[in-house]
């Protein structure tokens, strides 16, 4: 029997309504297999802000340093009750962006893809999707402009001023390039570099790193796109791009496009992956606080996480596979939460612990 210690850290908004779906999947997963899943909750976000004074408490830090393997539910609140915490330690920059550092996981794996079965979900017109959208955007996640230093004040004609440093090594930039060709090489050998070294010296320096890592991947098509045009092409035309490589923040804003051009944020699953297995897995979207405690989140991005960590953090590929599987199959059967499923698009809406039920029972009728 493996055991594995999985910190569950569920986080504010809708994060736990769809951590309990989550954790309702790795149940049935652990049911049948040889695997015993030790799953710790702690705080962490705006809610341990409040009950812990700290959006990180020192508890939880522990944890996620000696868990096998960490999942991650929303953090965040609206922009007014955001002001109700002090700045730095708004959970964003207060345990986020610490716990990115902390555990080092600088390679982001961000899948964008629905089947052409699905193709209603997204607002893209059928002739658009074509064959249905299967892309990962690989995002650096520790570097740049998020970690660089900064600055507030009032300058020498007493304006309030800001200065935010964009910095990356050229190790950083070697760590995730390697990520997006290994990937590229698994998948269909292209590699769209996104960039932006018409006017930054970042992406200069990122592209000339680019040209010695390729050498390495010969058989691996480089193709260069600058973020702005990508942008424009996502919509237009997103069957060109499979493996999209591209640093912190471009990866954050693109990421999200991602999930409009499926429809919804709620089809955004994500892995965090660093160093000697260090791992954590989230929800590419935020606390979603217009929703929150209604029951109606998606939680399709959650139990989706949960499956990347079942691949990459414990070698369960094949019930990974089953996990997707159970979550399209629920789709297939025409059923969807209501970000999904708008009035006249025919699509049957449940609510999120329904979906998460259903997901149960497809994945129990595959046993
Ligand atoms: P958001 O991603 O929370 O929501 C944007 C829109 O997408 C909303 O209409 C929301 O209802 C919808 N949405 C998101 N996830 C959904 C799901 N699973 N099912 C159905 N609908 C879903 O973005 P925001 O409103 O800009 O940010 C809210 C808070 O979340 C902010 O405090 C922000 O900083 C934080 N945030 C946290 C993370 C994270 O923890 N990784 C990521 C992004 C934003
Ligand atoms: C994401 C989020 C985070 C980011 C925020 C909450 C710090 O938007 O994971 O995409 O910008 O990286
Ligand atoms: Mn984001």
């Amino acid at each position: 029997m493996t055991k594995y210690k999985i910190a569950i850290l569920a986080g504010d908004g809708i994060g736990p309504e769809i951590m309990k779906e989550g954790v309702k999947v790795l149940k049935v997963i652990e049911e049948r297999n040889d695997v015993e899943f030790e799953m710790i909750e702690a705080p962490f976000g705006a809610g341990a802000w409040f009950s812990e004074g700290s959006s990180f408490p020192e508890a939880t830090k522990r944890l996620v340093d000696e868990a096998d393997a960490v999942v991650k539910g929303p953090i965040g609140l609206n922009h007014e009750e955001s002001k109700k915490i002090p700045v730095d330690q708004q959970p964003e920059r207060g345990a986020l962006l610490p716990m990115r550092k902390r555990l080092n996981t600088y390679a982001n794996f961000r899948p964008v893809y629905l089947p052409k079965s699905l193709g209603h979900f997204s607002p893209l017109k059928p002739e658009v999707i074509g064959d249905g959208i299967d892309m990962i955007m690989v995002r650096e996640l520790v570097g740049g402009l998020y970690f660089g230093e900064k600055e507030t004040g009032i300058n020498e004609s007493g304006k309030r001023y800001v200065r935010e440093v964009l910095e990356y090594d050229e190790d950083q930039i070697k760590n995730i390039l390697h990520q997006g060709f290994k990937l590229a090489q698994n998948r269909k050998k292209v590699l769209h570099n996104i960039h932006k070294s018409n006017v930054l010296k970042s992406s200069v320096l990122w592209n000339e790193v680019l040209d010695d890592v390729a050498t390495e991947y010969p058989d691996v098509e480089v193709v260069h796109t600058l973020v702005d045009a990508a942008a424009t092409a996502l919509c237009l035309n997103p069957g060109q791009f499979d493996v999209m490589v591209m640093e912190n923040m471009f990866g954050d804003i693109l990421s999200d496009q991602g999930g409009g051009i499926l429809g919804s944020l709620g089809l955004m699953p994500s892995a965090c992956l660093g160093e000697n297995g260090k791992a954590y897995y989230e929800p590419s979207h935020g606390s979603a606080p217009d929703i929150a405690g209604k029951n109606i989140a998606n939680p399709y991005s959650m139990i989706g996480s949960m499956a990347m960590m079942l691949e990459y953090s414990f070698g369960m590929v094949e019930e990974a596979r089953n996990v997707w599987d159970a979550m399209q199959s629920v789709f297939a059967a025409g059923y969807s939460t209501a970000d999904l499923s708008k009035p006249g698009s025919g699509v049957n809406m449940i609510s999120t612990d329904v979906f998460g039920d259903k997901v149960v029972e497809h994945l129990r009728a595959n046993a």
